[in-house]
């Protein structure tokens, strides 16, 4: 089969993704396929390319709201999105990404939103990042009934106290603490965690100390599943993307040289073309004719009888 002809499994095939799935997912060794997505559009594309998790991540922020960073999305942003994705998914399990000031200043506070992103977006689960005190807030919220997915590694609420968008976990003692957050967030009772920009060697050392399967994005391929951002990986994004994305579309090009093409069309008179037009019954508009014609006159005589002031 060529790689361009790859089937998938038929949407009507599968069923719903659930908790235990991903866990006999990892145990089977079947490669979990998790994909960021943002609106409904991009939500109905996930669904029909039969993906396992979708994650309304806080990418959002750079790929659909234009800011400069992750740290300006707020909750509020969050829940629209994560609502027009809901109405565009059936059978992935649906991930809320909470946004960063959402969680991290106490266990009420994170149990109060996550639940805010479950009842008001209906995704299934939530997700937050980093280690350290985020396991305590996993833990709060895993006690609450939501199932949370953890996050390490280059983690980019936080980035600038990481250095910048820049792998993680590349010397012994940063890789001690990779280790030690992905055991504290899987002792906390997350279902996974996503272990982002960290050497695969690394990587793979800490993948075989965890029983709760993970998720790479630059991790290598050792994780029990992959995700990528939407954008990145149909090339909508334009400029600069990290080493570890994957172009697998020029999705961007194609939609300049649509609109660019509309736009020559409308401007030469060749849009629209009879295809794209309503037609009428002819006595139709011969009757509607008659009447504007008689409206005018109308209007012209009374102009014509109007009293001199
Ligand atoms: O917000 C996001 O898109 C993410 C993924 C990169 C995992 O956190």
């Amino acid at each position: 089969m060529s790689s361009g002809a790859r089937s998938h499994t038929a949407p009507s095939d599968r069923r719903p993704v659930s908790l235990p799935r991903l866990l006999e997912m990892k145990e089977n060794g079947e490669p979990i396929v998790m994909v960021t997505a943002y609106d409904y559009p991009s939500a109905m594309v996930a669904e029909a390319a039969g993906v396992d998790l979708v994650l309304v991540g806080d990418s959002a922020a750079n790929v659909v709201l234009g800011y400069p960073g992750t740290e300006m999305v707020t909750l509020e942003e969050m829940l629209v999105l994560g609502k027009a994705v809901r109405r565009g998914l059936k059978t992935p399990l649906m991930i809320g990404d909470m946004p960063m000031g959402s969680y991290e200043a106490g266990d009420e506070l994170a149990i109060r939103n996550a639940q805010r992103l479950v009842k008001e977006t209906g995704c299934q689960c939530v997700k937050l990042e980093a280690g350290g005190i985020s396991a305590e807030r996993a833990k709060a919220i895993v006690s609450s009934g939501i199932p949370v997915m953890g996050h390490i590694g280059l983690t980019p609420q936080t980035a600038t106290a990481l250095g910048g968008y820049k792998a993680q976990g590349k010397t012994a003692s940063a890789a001690i603490r990779l280790y030690e957050d992905a055991l504290a967030l899987q002792k906390a009772g997350c279902f996974s965690i996503v272990i982002e920009a960290v050497p695969a060697a690394i990587t793979e050392a800490v993948v075989e100390k965890l029983e709760i399967p993970t998720i790479g994005i630059g991790a290598g391929p050792s994780t029990a599943g992959q995700v990528l951002v939407f954008h990145d990986l149909l090339g909508i994004t334009t400029g600069h993307v990290a080493k570890f994305v994957k172009r697998y579309a020029d999705v961007h090009d194609s939609m300049v040289t649509a609109v660019s093409q509309y736009s020559d069309e409308v401007r030469s008179g060749h849009f629209p073309e009879p295809d794209h037009v309503y037609s009428v019954e002819p006595a139709e508009l011969a009757e509607f004719r008659r009447y504007l014609e008689q409206e005018s006159l109308s209007s012209q005589q009374s102009w014509d009888w109007e009293p001199l002031p």
